[in-house]
């Protein structure tokens, strides 16, 4: 969602500014805008509609602002459509602002600054929150900003700059994330570090309420009563390589190239003597054995991970498994508490419902472990228990690797747990984890062979809508192959439970249906193809994904995606890379944006 780029140094500021936000362009956006003090001290804006492409072409057009100070803006729209003056910076007269976040008593604050004579010109709650800013104004910057926060509700980061202080830029967060980059004789402020690491590696995590000084003598930061606080300065381990492209079309085709990767990095620091070892993470096997039930709790992919996650461990620990959409489960009242665990999987770690869906979960007295990406993110900071997957940063916004380090870890938990509450002795367990251990490899040698998703990718650019099916591990996978499809296509697509299809969703198909089937599981086997088959008589296309074994009879499938043998229990990490290939090159195909799909951030960090 919305990115924030600030900066102070002896660079062109514009410059700075530009590069940084396209470096969060990942996030999703439709318009963009900065605001720098130019070499008369003098604030001078520019904003626009759409992509950045389009605010440097209005600069272009009418002037590039040049100065060494400043902040920048992309917005995805929340309250009032995209537009020109909708966007970002907001001005409230003295004090010039930009926010990702939501002020959720905007309204009200609004109603009291319009009863005292203040005009508004955008639909914008950001604009309220300038105005009331340069209201609250007393010529104290910081005194402004900690007296401002304490009115505003909901989730903010906010970058600020007053026109009588110039070239000083002033930021505050709660909930939102937001880092203070430190370079030499320069300083930043940034949503998210790829938009800094350009310049430096080096940046504090700036915490609640915390406010942030930057100068051109570096950057101060204050609790919210003013007092100066010293922090401890973390340094990225990511560099920019990390965060280009290396030579791919598109970041997505990159990032499923990166998977084998990604699982190495994360499954074997976490792995002693053949046996899962979480320790590093504070789990134990004796915290693993007191848990009477677990939660998983997340959004979209993620939760589509826990679905794997449940299955699994459900399979070899015995212990029941509730997976639960984050936006569900904050507000069903859930009955969770004392001796249950929720875990909580979430690729940046600042999705909103997620982080609320953990704090709900710690107040009713359950204990909480994260499976969070990004490192030093919300969640990952606020949850009793944490196991980073180190997939490095993903930039496109259909996660991919995100998801594969996440079942990765799903299964080394899975066997643990097993493992801790007797339910497979140490044999199976090394068993298990050493067939785990196979996959990096295994898929870099599916990666070989992309021709034959390229095939089937082809034959559904024309298709209007279509249904994956599945049963049991195969079920959980399918619907990570349908958001995958529709995300980024916007093709039409459902998973259904394959033995589900005939109690209503059956009547849906049609002559040249597609309807992709994945049957990796022994046990579901021959019950998945007589699903097919069903299908198949009324007319459907289907697209199969099985082990290169089986041969389909003639009457099963039109296309076949073959996969190695493998354990059942871990196909799925196989299974789901033709899907993600699919999805790729369908939205190839159609000449859609990969990498920035219409209408999603990669960051959900409003509800
Ligand atoms: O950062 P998170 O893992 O918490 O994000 C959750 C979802 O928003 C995310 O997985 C989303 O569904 C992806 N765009 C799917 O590709």
């Amino acid at each position: 969602m919305c990115g924030i780029v600030g900066y102070v140094g002896n660079r062109d500021c514009t410059d700075v500014l530009i590069n940084g936000l396209s470096k969060l362009e990942y996030r999703g956006y439709d318009s963009a805008g900065i605001a720098v003090f130019d070499n008369n001290q003098k604030i001078r804006v520019a904003k626009s509609k759409g992509r950045l492409q389009n605010l440097i072409d209005r600069m272009n057009q009418d002037g590039k602002p040049i100065g060494n100070a400043g902040i920048g803006h992309t917005r995805w729209a929340t309250h009032g459509e995209p537009s020109d003056v909708n966007s970002h910076p907001h001005s409230g007269g003295r004090v010039t602002i930009v926010h990702n976040g939501i002020i959720e008593n905007y309204k009200q604050i609004k109603d009291y600054l319009s009863d005292k004579g203040v005009s508004f010109a955008s639909d914008t709650d950001t604009e309220v929150a300038a105005k009331l800013l340069d209201y609250n104004y007393n010529g104290s910057p910081i005194e402004t900003i900690s007296e401002t926060i304490r009115d505003l509700e909901g989730s903010y980061a906010l970058g600020v700059i007053f026109a009588d202080h110039p070239n000083v830029v002033y930021a505050v967060r709660k909930e939102s994330p937001l880092i203070v980059g430190v370079g030499k004789d320069e300083s930043f402020i940034a949503s998210d570090v790829p938009a800094v690491l350009d310049y430096t590696k080096n940046y504090y995590l700036l915490d609640h309420e915390e406010i942030a000084v930057l100068d051109k003598t570096g950057v101060k930061i204050f609790d919210s009563f003013g007092r100066k606080i010293e922090k401890e300065l973390k340094t990225a381990d990511w560099d920019v390589e990390a965060i280009g492209k290396g030579g791919y079309e598109h970041f997505m085709l990159k990032e499923i190239h990166e998977q084998p990767t990604a699982i190495r990095n994360t499954i074997m620091p976490r792995i002693k003597d053949g046996l899962p070892n979480l320790e590093e993470c504070g789990i134990t096997p004796e915290t693993l054995k007191k848990f009477r039930q677990i939660f998983i709790v997340a959004c979209g992919t993620a939760m589509h991970a826990g679905m794997v996650g449940k299955y699994v461990t459900e399979k070899l620990a015995r212990v029941p498994v509730v997976v639960d959409i984050a936006s569900e489960f904050r507000y069903r009242d859930p009955i969770v508490g004392e001796g249950d665990l929720v875990i909580i999987i979430s690729q940046s770690g600042e999705t909103a419902d997620s982080k609320a869906a953990m704090h709900l979960a710690k107040k009713k007295g359950a204990k909480t472990l994260a499976i969070v990406n990004a490192m030093g993110s919300s969640i990952a900071r606020e949850a009793d228990m944490l196991i980073y997957t180190h997939a490095g940063p993903e930039i496109a916004v259909a996660s991919t690797k995100a998801y594969m380090v996440q079942i990765a870890v799903m299964y080394l938990f899975a066997f643990e747990m097993a493992l801790a509450v007797g339910a497979i002795d140490e044999t199976e367990c090394k068993r298990l984890v050493s067939t785990l251990m196979e996959t990096p490899d295994m898929i870099e040698k599916l990666l070989e062979h992309k021709e034959t998703t390229q095939y089937i990718a082809s034959s559904l650019i024309t298709a209007d809508s279509l249904l994956y099916i599945g049963r049991g591990l195969d079920y959980a996978l399918s619907m990570e192959g349908s958001l995958k499809l529709k995300e980024i296509s916007y093709i039409h697509s459902e998973s259904y439970a394959a033995g589900e299809l005939k109690h209503g969703t059956i009547s849906l198909i049609h002559d040249g249906m597609p309807v992709i089937a994945v049957a990796t599981q022994s046990d579901l086997f021959e019950k998945t193809i007589s699903n097919i088959q069903e299908v198949k008589s009324r007319g459907a296309k289907v697209i199969l994904v099985c082990r290169d074994s089986y041969q389909p009879e003639p009457n099963t499938a039109d296309m076949k995606f073959g996969l190695p043998d493998l354990d059942d229990l871990l196909m799925p990490m196989l299974a789901v890379v033709p899907l993600q290939l699919i999805a790729y090159y369908t939205s190839v195909h159609k000449g859609n944006d990969v990498d920035k799909p219409r209408n999603l951030a990669k960051s959900v960090t409003v509800e």
